[in-house]
């Protein structure tokens, strides 16, 4: 019998993370092929993490331009992504997250009506505006989706809460934590000593990042701030910054942080080079959606650079807490951790929360049974 072909979908750098693993496993799958469509939302960063999962693309739909509005992507999101769908016969579509490819993945899969599976489906921060657009786009896809894969019991009842019936929803962990076990075997220090520098075992490593859209202008203005203050208020820490390449954010954060000479500000790592900052963290200041799930994952304490997360479960465990991008609030926040240990180790505890690292396999094996 010829296998079930799954048109995998992947738009940003966190899609091309958590779908890796499940493109991997429908790989070794002798029931199902997966056909792996790059909207390249994100060209750079999709095409550098698919080269650290040696993942290759089927099809690119080239829709990446400079300062696009959401408008702009999404007319070339559904233009594209609907031709795709005309053109070539798939079994089912699978999307990964909130993002805008996500959202048109679903929902021209759904004009085709190609039953669609929502990877990490349910999380709700519960503001529309916040994270924008995504949580808007989550929850629409809540209702596309055939399959709606839930990487926690939160997050399943919150779908359950929204009506979806319960056999569209499967509780299987979040596949980050698939890509970061099989990730971090593979990670040395030697990326981190060519960023930073050889670091003393007593130097705090400070890692840093932000981009999201509704932080850009004077919050993320705010949080350079912040970053710049405790940097000169602490010359023995060291801060490392792996900025997005969105030209809106490089113009808020660079000239603040520039003159910081404990401050590095480099180009977004490949996923091992960042796991290795990220193992040696001893603080991370976030606005991430995957970062807060690894860094809870390890152990690491975040301050989340937003006023609302829809990972509540890691604030639950301890490792995340917020603090809007308010400059006072986070220097508050980062000074405590600084000077009461105890607050500090209460923060660092690793947790699995989040998934066990057999996400992509239960996917999977779902899509083989309802799809024979
Ligand atoms: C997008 C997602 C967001 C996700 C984030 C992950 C939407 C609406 N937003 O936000 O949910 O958290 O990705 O990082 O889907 N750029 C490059 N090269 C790249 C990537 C981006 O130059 O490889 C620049 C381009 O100028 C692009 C801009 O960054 O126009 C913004 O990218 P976009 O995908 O629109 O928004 P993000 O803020 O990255
Ligand atoms: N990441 C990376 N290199 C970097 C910064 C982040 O590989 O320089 C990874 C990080 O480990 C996480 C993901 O990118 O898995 C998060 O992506 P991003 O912050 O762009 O999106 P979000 O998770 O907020 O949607």
């Amino acid at each position: 019998m010829k296998p079930a072909r799954i048109a995998v979908i992947v738009g940003t750098r966190p899609e091309a993370i958590k779908l890796a693993p499940v493109i991997r496993e429908l790989q070794r799958s002798r029931r199902l092929q997966p056909l792996t469509i790059s909207t390249s939302q994100h060209k750079q960063m999709v095409r550098q993490i698919f080269h650290d999962f040696g993942v290759r693309a089927d099809a690119d739909l080239d829709v990446m331009r400079p300062r696009q509005t959401l408008s702009e992507l999404s007319s070339r999101l559904a233009l594209s992504l609907g031709n795709f769908f005309g053109h070539d016969r798939v079994d089912a579509v699978l999307v990964q997250g909130d993002t805008t490819s996500a959202f048109f993945g679903g929902l021209c899969a759904f004009y085709h009506k190609i039953p669609v599976g929502h990877v990490e489906a349910g999380l709700r921060s519960g503001d529309i505006y916040s994270p924008f657009p995504e949580e808007m786009n989550r929850s629409l896809l809540g209702r596309v989706a055939t399959w709606n894969f839930a990487p926690t019991a939160r997050a399943a009842a919150n779908l359950r809460r929204e009506g979806v019936p319960a056999r569209r929803i499967h509780m299987t962990g979040n596949t980050v934590v698939d890509a970061l076990q099989w990730m971090i075997r593979r990670v040395n220090d030697a990326p981190l000593r060519r960023l930073v520098g050889k670091l003393s075992r007593s130097t705090k490593l400070v890692l840093v990042t932000c981009h999201r859209r509704e932080s850009l202008g004077a919050p993320m203005v705010a949080v350079a701030g912040a970053i710049a203050t405790l940097a000169r208020e602490n010359p023995g820490l060291v801060v490392l910054f792996p900025i997005h390449p969105n030209p809106a954010v490089r113009e808020a954060m660079m000239p603040i942080l520039k003159p910081c000479p404990n401050v590095s500000v480099c180009e977004p790592l490949n996923y091992s080079d960042f796991l290795a900052c990220l193992r040696r963290a001893w603080l991370v200041l976030s606005d991430s959606g995957g970062v807060q799930e690894e860094a809870t994952a390890l152990g690491k304490p975040v301050l989340v650079l937003r006023e609302v997360t829809e990972r509540t479960e890691g604030i639950k465990a301890g490792a995340l807490q917020l603090t809007g991008t308010n400059k006072a609030r986070i220097l508050r926040a980062a000074r405590r951790l600084l000077r009461d240990a105890a607050a500090y180790r209460n923060m660092a505890k690793a947790s699995k929360i989040f998934g066990d690292g057999r996400a992509a396999r239960r996917i999977v094996s779902i899509l083989e049974h309802d799809l024979r």
